[in-house]
């Protein structure tokens, strides 16, 4: 069984001094926001409704042990966001190779335990993210000096472990037992465009890694749902047609896979027409499609010193699509969810020391337009 985990105060990167934001991402009864309201930042606006409210399928954001457990002011407000707003989550880090796989055939699963712990407690899904990625291995791996037989052993062991682990996490559901980890990305990011990446799994375990990581993942557990993840699928169609070919090939010879993730960090200028056709050739292979990592670039170029509203409306504008092509064109079945990748835009990956806001929320919580694109997205109104 998994434990049940309490890391109390330990927020490194906390930052705010300052308490939950009043007018923070507005509730419904307490702010009553229409997209007009009495706001008058421009930047923001008062949210009429919660992002989850919105629609049927799961909508997730980001997390990590460390926020969940830290009872700093700024992190209290963070998980009343997500709670409020999400129902879905995905670790940020804390499930990556990196962070659980510390040695030969030795596994840290603390911080994940800690995160499904969370999420049993408040009624979250859990997304798996990742096992394959070429950014995230551990020192000891990328420096293994085995054979490249007992790499491969490694890594197989490795996914069976992970996954087999957090399956035993599941929850009671209409009187059905049913799992918190209800998805892996498997692989991450095996392309550099049109092409394999070469990566270190690649050059040891052979061109035909990608296969046995999703057979390894459905050895350890029939059930749990197997994606490929990957980031310019949309936007860059050549890499998107190798890996539709790659996943059709998949499905042509029993290979196990259920989904596919559109990672989805966008330019609020790019991709400008790609996008519904990128979603529905995604839907077109039948499987299940998440949008697994959404955010948008208001400044890709260095252009800007601050946000301004023309970039915030053209952000908004690509949150918009993002949520309605996906609502619109994947049909009910095949909606895993929609992910954002963060809250505040300090929290971002893509922050840069404040040079670029990609997210849905200012560094006071406050929900920008680009919330407000997402909600109308989400709510079948076209941006086009
Ligand atoms: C990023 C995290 O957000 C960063 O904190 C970390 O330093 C690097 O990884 N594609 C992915 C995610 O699949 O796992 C990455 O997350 C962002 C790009």
């Amino acid at each position: 069984m998994l434990c049940l985990l309490v890391i109390a105060g330990c927020s490194s990167e906390d930052d705010s001094p300052s308490g939950p934001i009043v007018g923070g991402p507005t509730d419904p009864v307490d702010g009553g926001g229409d997209g007009s309201g009495d706001n008058d930042d421009p930047l923001t606006y008062n949210a009429a409704q919660d992002l989850k409210e919105i629609v049927d399928f799961p909508v997730g954001n980001i997390v990590s042990a460390n926020r969940l457990g830290s009872s700093s002011a700024s992190n209290e407000t963070f998980r009343e966001v997500l709670l409020e707003e999400f129902n879905s989550i995905t670790a940020e880090n804390d499930m990556k190779m990196a962070n659980m796989f510390t040695g030969p055939d030795t596994y840290d699963f603390s911080d994940g335990d800690a995160i499904v712990d969370y999420a049993i407690e408040n009624g979250l899904r859990v997304h798996g993210h990742t096992l394959v990625w070429h950014s995230s291995i551990p020192g000891w791996l990328n420096n293994f000096s085995g054979t490249d037989e007992e790499f491969e052993t490694q890594v197989e062991n490795y996914i069976k472990a992970t996954v087999s682990h957090f399956a035993e996490a599941t929850v009671v559901v209409d009187g059905e037992e049913v799992p918190v980890v209800k998805g892996w990305d498997v692989v991450n990011e095996a392309f550099d465009g049109a092409g394999y990446r070469n990566s270190i799994f690649r050059e040891r375990i052979g061109s035909d890694y990608v296969e046995k990581a999703f057979q390894w993942a459905r050895e350890a557990d029939p059930d749990v749902k197997l994606f490929y993840n990957d980031y310019n699928v949309a936007g860059e169609v050549s890499k998107r047609n190798a890996i539709i070919n790659m996943i059709n090939g998949f499905l042509d010879n029993d290979v196990p896979i259920d989904g596919i993730g559109m990672q989805m960090h966008l330019n609020y200028n790019w991709p400008t027409d790609d996008l519904p056709t990128a979603i529905q050739d995604v839907a077109d292979t039948g499987l299940l499609v998440h949008i697994s990592e959404l955010d948008v670039k208001a400044n890709p170029n260095d252009d800007i010193e601050e946000l301004t509203e023309e970039r915030a409306l053209a952000q908004e504008e690509q949150f918009q699509k993002a949520g309605y092509y996906y609502t619109e064109l994947v049909p009910e079945e095949q909606q895993y969810g929609l992910t954002i990748w963060g809250f505040r835009d300090q929290d971002s990956w893509l922050y840069e020391n404040g040079s670029d806001w990609p997210l849905l929320y200012n560094n006071e919580f406050e929900t920008k337009l680009a919330h407000r694109g997402l909600a109308a997205g989400l709510s079948g109104e076209s941006a086009d």
